[in-house]
């Protein structure tokens, strides 16, 4: 089955999912939530999305409180059309998100290359699985704010914060104003089962090798690229 992916988000885990533990409680809470490709994965428990980034928050909460059929009544677009201004600010974002390759930003114009491959980007297909997905996430709930802003519930944790370094410094919300041993800190201390995600060059957290996983393309990158991706499970495994 091929993963449903609702953004186009830089760092989103939509295709490595499956790689990950699965949930062992009933709620999974997602500090750094971006696309959510984890709890997409599992869509059925409870979710708590968390991100700093209203835009992130804007498009998921659009989503949740939208019915399918009104998804699928928002328009299409040309390759290089512009998303209408009058649509409401939570639809431009989803289509905004959806318009370009991997990035962190939305982006309002659908990229000339929607023409080549319609179905990796906002058009007839991903509008469907848009409507699909918005049916199946009505008992979800967002937040915008900090990580340290989520309730201290034993829960599975699934912590996807922006990589350490170069890597993370494209989000609005950057590795740059990330303090990472206080994140360490705060990760050691979620009760329940606790994920922690990097890339192979970390050391704040004592992290493991996990799985190679090839990216889609980003909006900086054009090709698909291998990354190591590493974990830490707090010795759980
Ligand atoms: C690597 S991305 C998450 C990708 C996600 N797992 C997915 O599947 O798409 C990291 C996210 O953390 C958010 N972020 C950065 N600093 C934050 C903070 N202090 N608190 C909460 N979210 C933050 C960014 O806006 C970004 O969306």
């Amino acid at each position: 089955v091929r993963p449903q992916r609702a953004f186009n988000y830089y760092g989103s885990k939509v295709a490595a999912a499956h790689r990950y533990p699965a949930p062992k409680y009933g709620k999974i809470i997602e500090p750094f939530a971006g696309g959510a490709g984890y709890s997409l994965r599992h869509r059925r428990l409870d979710v708590l999305l968390i991100d700093k980034n209203p835009d992130v928050i804007g498009a998921w909460q659009f989503l949740i409180s939208t019915p399918g059929w009104e998804i699928l009544r928002l328009p299409l677009l040309s390759p290089g059309e512009q998303t209408p201004s009058d649509l409401p600010d939570g639809a431009r974002l989803l289509i905004g998100w959806a318009n370009m390759m991997c990035a962190a930003h939305p982006q309002f114009a659908l990229v000339p290359s929607a023409g080549r491959v319609p179905a990796s980007f906002w058009g007839v297909r991903r509008r469907q699985s848009m409507a699909l997905i918005a049916d199946s996430v009505k008992h979800w709930t967002t937040r915008v704010g900090d990580f340290t802003d989520a309730p201290d519930d034993e829960a599975t944790w699934f912590i996807d914060p922006p990589y350490q370094g170069p890597a993370g410094s494209c989000y609005p919300h950057s590795s740059k104003f990330i303090d990472y041993p206080a994140l360490a800190s705060w990760c050691r201390t979620r009760r329940g089962q606790v994920m922690v995600c990097e890339g192979p060059d970390a050391r704040w957290l004592p992290f493991a090798e996990h799985h190679v996983h090839v990216s889609a393309p980003t909006h900086n990158r054009p090709g698909r690229r291998r990354s190591s991706e590493s974990l830490w499970t707090g010795g759980e495994t």
